[in-house]
């Protein structure tokens, strides 16, 4: 069997092929998977890809599906696992009632439930205010936010105190300041300051706009955001478009792929589940 796992980021299996953007370790083959699927036509038993669809533009995804149906072999089968945009919305109006009633656990609900809806649509840095909230000492509505997002939670919090451990503390540059700021402040400093403000300010001010568009443009093309959100309804509407049959929801549990929960992709070894927030859905080339 030939199996492949695209955008694996950490969540691989050996048995698998697997694939992503950049990678650390020889397990996983790095491309740009907006360029194609790196293998040839009828090849693959099945494919394999868990919050990676929602990354690609509307158009995009239409042809990263194409790709996944070209490499299978005919009756492989391909597996979607996206973040549930259906339930994203119907927990979004139950806490968003509620919350206006003044309920405070709702009001903390909600305010998870808007991550989730635009956080990593909206985000221009890494992690985005999604990440800020995961790395609260206490995070005050825990139990909502750990049924939300299955093992992922524990997972994100042991590499939160993982990350606090290795901080590095800038040293102080308070002495060059404290010149820099006489300096300003004497006849001379005045006067170049003036000029300075006249005929540098703006190409300063150009300068740090254009570092801030690179910045942003490049950080938005990494990977990192979602460019789409699907439900069962629009899923299968775009599996049946791009030529796939049979598209069907699952569980986690659930699949076509032969032995599928010894490789602990969408579940762990306890049977828990590792993105519970998903939509799973699996259809046939
Ligand atoms: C939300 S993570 C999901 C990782 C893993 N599949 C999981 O469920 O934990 C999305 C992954 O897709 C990868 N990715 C997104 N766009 C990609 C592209 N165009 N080419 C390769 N990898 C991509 C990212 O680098 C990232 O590792």
């Amino acid at each position: 069997m030939k199996l492949i796992n695209l955008g694996c980021g950490t969540r691989y299996h050996r048995d698998w092929v697997n694939v992503d953007f950049v990678s650390l370790t020889p397990d996983v083959i790095a491309h740009d998977l907006s360029l194609g699927v790196p293998f040839q036509d009828n090849e693959i038993d099945a494919v394999y890809h868990s919050h990676v669809l929602e990354h690609f533009s509307k158009s995009g995804a239409v042809t990263f599906l194409q790709e996944c149906r070209r490499v299978l072999k005919p009756k492989g089968v391909l597996r979607v696992v996206v973040p549930d945009l259906e339930t994203i919305v119907k927990q979004y109006i139950k806490w968003r009632d509620l919350a206006l009633t003044g309920d405070k656990e709702a009001q903390l609900n909600y305010g998870w439930i808007m991550l989730e809806m635009y956080d990593q649509v909206a985000r221009n840095f890494s992690g985005g205010y999604m990440a800020q909230y995961l790395s609260q000492d206490e995070i005050l509505n825990t139990a909502f936010v750990r049924e939300r997002m299955g093992t992922a939670f524990e997972i994100y919090r042991r590499n939160v105190e993982n990350a606090k451990s290795n901080v590095v503390v800038k040293q102080s540059q308070s002495s060059s300041k404290h010149f820099e700021r006489r300096f300003m402040s004497s006849s001379l400093g005045r006067v170049l300051n003036q000029g300075k403000q006249k005929l540098l300010n703006p190409l300063i001010n150009q300068y740090w706009r254009e570092r801030r568009y690179r910045k942003v443009g490049k950080f938005r093309l990494s990977g990192e955001i979602h460019q789409w959100m699907y439900d069962r309804y629009s899923l299968t509407q775009l599996l049946t478009q791009c030529g796939f049959r049979n598209p069907k929801v699952c569980g986690a549990t659930e699949s076509l792929i032969p032995n599928w929960l010894e490789f602990n992709l969408d579940t762990e070894p306890d049977g828990s589940v590792y993105k519970a927030d998903s939509l799973f859905m699996e259809a046939i080339k």
